[in-house]
């Protein structure tokens, strides 16, 4: 509530997630043990999902603007790698902890994209979709009602955009995309 008065559209929700969406968004996690990145972690919400469905604590890395937040993040998970950082920057700093393009399972967002400026959002995406592995995935929440990744980017970037469901008792109610790179579609090929 605090980082939301001070800062909402960044912020973008007065109170963390849920349980029944932090549910949903973990289930669409691949088998797999490549590394796991999740943007915008709040008070790690998803993180502790993550971490109760098995995730070993060593395969993610955990990112949040919010320095309080990153704070809480920080003393509730001392086992993960949280860092203070800009998730438009995930590019280099994935490189800086050694997780290379195209070797990510799955982008857990929690980003608000809906009230993010548009160029952050492209950067984030276009990120998201090089580091992505083949059979990776970039799952990401919304309480609007059509995908949250513009139709034209994610077409440029070869996306493909599947709507896995509605956590409806969630305050409000979220729906959970999977974005996954179309290799037939994705640029350079
Ligand atoms: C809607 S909240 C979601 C928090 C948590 N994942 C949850 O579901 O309860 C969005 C979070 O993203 C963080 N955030 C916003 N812009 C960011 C950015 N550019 N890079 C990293 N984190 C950001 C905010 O500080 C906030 O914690």
């Amino acid at each position: 509530m605090r980082a939301w008065l001070s800062d909402p559209l960044r912020t973008a929700a007065m109170s963390p997630s849920g349980p029944q969406l932090a549910r949903l968004m973990v289930a669409q996690v691949p088998q797999g043990s490549g590394p796991i990145i999740e943007l915008g972690a709040g008070t790690g919400v998803f993180t502790e999902a993550l971490l109760a469905a098995g995730v070993m604590p060593e395969r993610l890395l955990v990112v949040e603007l919010n320095r309080s937040l990153h704070g809480i993040l920080r003393q509730r998970f001392p086992q993960v790698r949280v860092e203070c950082a800009d998730a438009c920057c995930v590019l280099d700093l994935a490189a800086r902890c050694g997780i290379a393009p195209g070797s990510v399972d799955a982008i857990v967002s929690g980003l608000g994209l809906l009230s993010m400026p548009r160029l952050a959002v492209t950067q984030v995406i276009e990120a998201s979709s090089r580091l992505l592995g083949a059979r990776g995935r970039l799952i990401q929440f919304t309480y609007g009602p059509l995908s949250p990744v513009p139709r034209v980017l994610a077409a440029r970037l070869g996306l493909r955009a599947r709507r896995a469901g509605l956590a409806w008792r969630n305050m409000p109610p979220a729906t959970v995309y999977v974005y996954s790179v179309d290799v037939a579609r994705a640029p350079g090929v």
